[in-house]
């Protein structure tokens, strides 16, 4: 089938166009390459059933591009993605995930588009009270970027109330592997990986103990791409493992892959952070078909060897 994939140049974006072409699928990509990296598109550009748009979503033009494309199906991957700087300008925030869901809505409608498939993330939940957080826990925002993907998540069931274009909402937990930018401040196993190949020295805020749900990036695809078909219509699914894993243990593991000294600085405690995070993936199991595959050690490895190797090319 036709797939448009918004954001396909970024992280996940790629390793989801990747693994729709494998597939057998014709892809496209629309990104404005604020975030992503033509790099990361180097093996699908080989691939005559890919292209890549470098285009905002906000630009009326998406609206011509996917009315003459037809996508079947869009994943919309494309986004602000830092809590902190959408502390600093909700304003910028709401305008990419916002306005952006929109555009990107209203142009899957001139499309035809069956179905959009969303990265929503476990920012949505807030500070919750059990953890691992049910599939149905009641939404609770706390910062601007968790108040634009849930409000993203409503603009999905009106355009399908709407128009009838049927949705899956995936909620993302802490995704970590290939191509990941150490630059931004969510990808901790980046950052860690980065600075520990490259001998520079490593911090943990806090006593180390914050818990977090590593979701490896090949899984999250895998259920982007299940969500592709007709499973899930309608619905949201947590993508996660359910596991807590703690600063201190990760920097253990990573320190282990990389072949590095386990000696992190410590700091204080960030004013806002979360002491605690995972997601219970249960209703995906039943609802998607999907489940997590690739043990924290396992993708560790894989991330800690790609860096390598980028680092060798460079
Ligand atoms: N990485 C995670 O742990 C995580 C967790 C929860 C949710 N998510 C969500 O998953 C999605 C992908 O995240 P990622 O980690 O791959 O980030 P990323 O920054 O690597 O990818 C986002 C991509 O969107 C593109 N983009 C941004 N604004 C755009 C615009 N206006 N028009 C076109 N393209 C634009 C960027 O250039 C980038 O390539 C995002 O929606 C993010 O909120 C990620």
């Amino acid at each position: 089938m036709r797939i448009l994939v918004t954001g396909g140049a970024g992280f996940i974006g790629s390793n989801l166009v990747d693994r729709l072409l494998a597939d057998g699928h014709e892809v496209m990509a629309v990104d404005d390459l604020s975030g992503g990296d033509r790099d990361n598109l180097v093996a699908a550009a080989r691939s005559p059933r890919f292209r890549l748009h470098e285009m905002d979503i906000r630009e009326p033009a998406l609206i011509g591009l996917v009315a003459e494309w037809k996508p079947e199906v869009i994943c919309h991957l494309a986004a602000q993605i830092s809590v902190r700087k959408s502390v600093a300008d909700p304003v910028h925030d709401a305008r990419l995930n916002v306005e952006g869901t929109a555009s990107v809505l209203t142009a899957a409608h001139s499309g035809g588009t069956r179905k959009v498939v969303f990265a929503s993330s476990v920012a949505v939940y807030g500070r919750p009270a059990v953890i691992p957080v049910p599939g149905d826990a009641a939404a609770d925002p706390r910062s601007p970027y968790a108040a634009s993907k849930l409000s993203a998540e409503t603009y999905l069931a009106a355009f399908k109330a709407l128009h009838g274009i049927d949705y899956t909402t995936l909620v993302l937990s802490n995704v970590y592997g290939p191509r990941q930018s150490p630059d931004g401040e969510a990808g901790v196993v980046a950052i860690f990986t980065d600075a520990l190949l490259n001998g520079a020295p490593t911090v943990l805020y806090g006593d180390g103990a914050q818990t977090r749900d590593y979701i490896f990036v090949d899984d999250v695809v895998d259920g982007f791409a299940l969500a592709c078909g007709d499973a899930g219509g309608g619905r949201r699914f947590n993508l996660g493992t359910g596991v807590e894993t703690t600063d201190r243990g990760l920097h253990t593991l990573v320190a282990e892959a990389a072949g590095a000294a386990d000696e992190p600085d410590g700091a204080e405690v960030r004013p806002g952070d979360l002491p605690a995070m995972a997601v219970d993936p249960a209703p995906a199991f039943e609802g998607l078909g999907w489940r997590p595959q690739t043990d924290l050690a396992t993708g560790l490895k894989a991330t800690v060897d790609w860096a390598r190797t980028r680092m060798a090319a460079r």
